[in-house]
């Protein structure tokens, strides 16, 4: 839990509050639906996909909005985890998605599509790859919102990220290291735009910690225009 909420308030050596952990999951995921849908409303909540779901905590959260809710991680270990804090309500599955894609699910198969301090632990080509793959199983009238940060703030922001990159494994050798990166918002705004997606907003967000400029981005799928009649 201290991997998933490494920059949460809990103290190093105090072990985590399950519930509270869980409450967490909770608040965004109310907080964040309702953000979303005060901007368009949801036609149907019957399919959601968590990317990156970890142990669950959001996934759990979107189950008691959506009748199924899909958790995928890269991580075998946490899925276990995620199948075992599950009990038994059964509206939330839990998948190992390891491909660079999501080609384990069809087009248009889910209402919404959220991903949250996930896409900032990958290097920006799969990050690019994920976004492209939610527009793809997507409802054209589902949502998807994703968080993604864009850089690190402050002067000298690229030196001090080479500067991390190559001296904190030697300072602190033992410190398990998590790699942040980003994509710049008009980057984002233009990947999504060639996949078919339309921007409803992009709103700033300080889940990437208060050393990373990070948004929150709101999308659907742009109405496809007619086939031409032969
Ligand atoms: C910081 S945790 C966040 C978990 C969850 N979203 C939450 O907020 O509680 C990031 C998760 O992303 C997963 N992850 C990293 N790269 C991934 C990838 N390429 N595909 C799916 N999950 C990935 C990690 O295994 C980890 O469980």
């Amino acid at each position: 839990m201290r991997a998933i909420l490494a920059r949460s308030e809990q103290k190093k050596d105090v072990p985590w509050d399950v519930e509270k952990f869980f409450q967490s999951g909770v608040f965004e995921i109310d907080a964040m639906l309702q953000y979303a849908e005060s901007i368009q409303p949801l036609r149907e909540k019957k399919c959601a996909l968590d990317f990156g779901c970890g142990v669950g905590r959001l996934t759990q959260a979107l189950a008691s909005h959506f009748e199924r809710v899909c958790g995928v991680d890269i991580s075998p270990a946490m899925i276990q985890h995620a199948r075992n804090y599950q009990g038994s309500e059964g509206r939330s599955e839990y998948l190992v998605n390891e491909t660079g894609d999501l080609r384990q699910f069809r087009d248009s198969q889910f209402d919404f599509v959220y991903s949250s301090i996930t896409l900032q632990h990958m290097p920006a080509r799969f990050a690019k790859k994920y976004i492209a793959e939610f527009l793809r199983v997507l409802n054209p009238a589902g949502l998807l919102l994703f968080q993604l940060p864009s850089h690190r703030k402050g002067n000298f922001a690229r030196v001090r990220t080479l500067a991390h990159e190559l001296f904190d494994p030697v300072l602190h050798p033992i410190t398990p290291r998590v790699m942040m990166s980003g994509l710049s918002k008009h980057e984002v705004i233009q990947l999504l735009t060639e996949h078919c997606g339309y921007v409803l907003d992009v709103a700033s967000d300080e889940s990437a910690g208060k050393d990373w400029e990070s948004f929150r981005y709101l999308v659907q799928k742009t109405p496809q225009s007619p086939a031409p009649s032969p």
